[in-house]
């Protein structure tokens, strides 16, 4: 015999566990700019602090040497923000990868999936990054493999400056849209 309460619990459960996905979009989106996890890069931003928080600042990431070949690696990017009252330093604003390949050409992606927000994994054993809130696979190159995304992995602008240095123009783009806009 089931209760109303047992019912309920059964029939909210897949609410919860969508609220649940929706909310680490949110608050990925939000907070999580910064990956926590070991070995992350951080590359503090040389230029105008409100350029490289809003975005569109061009940032030295690291060097050539830096990156290991046929592996993503993550560099967080933060700046210093200030409001009328404070000034912040050395706030998450996002974080980049960058792949580099046996011709030691490198492309740089936007770790926020196109889709709405959530932060992309790398994964090593399946060779291609993944974002957990709807299931979405992108191919080691940023293409769309399978998933709910509209389109694959954002492309960051890269230049290699002195032969070496690697810098990013930090981008956003617009989310669950087929066409790549840029919004800062
Ligand atoms: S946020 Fe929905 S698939 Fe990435």
């Amino acid at each position: 015999m089931t209760s109303d309460n047992d019912h309920n619990s059964k029939d909210e459960q897949p609410d919860r566990r969508q609220f649940i996905k929706g909310a680490s979009c949110v608050i990925g989106a939000a907070i999580g700019a910064v990956p926590m996890a070991a070995g992350v890069r951080v590359a503090l931003s040389p230029l105008v602090d409100k350029e490289a928080a809003e975005g569109g600042a061009m940032i030295r990431l690291g060097d050539l040497g830096d990156l290991e070949t046929g592996v993503p690696m993550k560099f967080a990017i933060v700046a210093d923000k200030s409001d009328k009252w404070t000034r912040y330093k050395d706030v998450p604003v996002g974080a980049v990868y960058l792949l580099k390949n046996e011709k030691d050409e490198v492309t740089a992606f936007n770790t926020v999936c196109p889709h709405l927000g959530c932060f992309v994994d790398y994964r090593s054993k399946e060779q291609d990054f993944f974002c957990p809130c709807h299931d979405s696979n992108f191919a080691l190159d940023g293409k769309m493999k399978r998933g709910v995304s509209p389109r694959g992995m954002d492309t960051l602008e890269l230049e290699l400056r002195n032969t070496s240095e690697v810098w990013v123009k930090f981008q956003r783009f617009k989310a669950n849209s087929k066409d790549k806009i840029a919004i800062s």
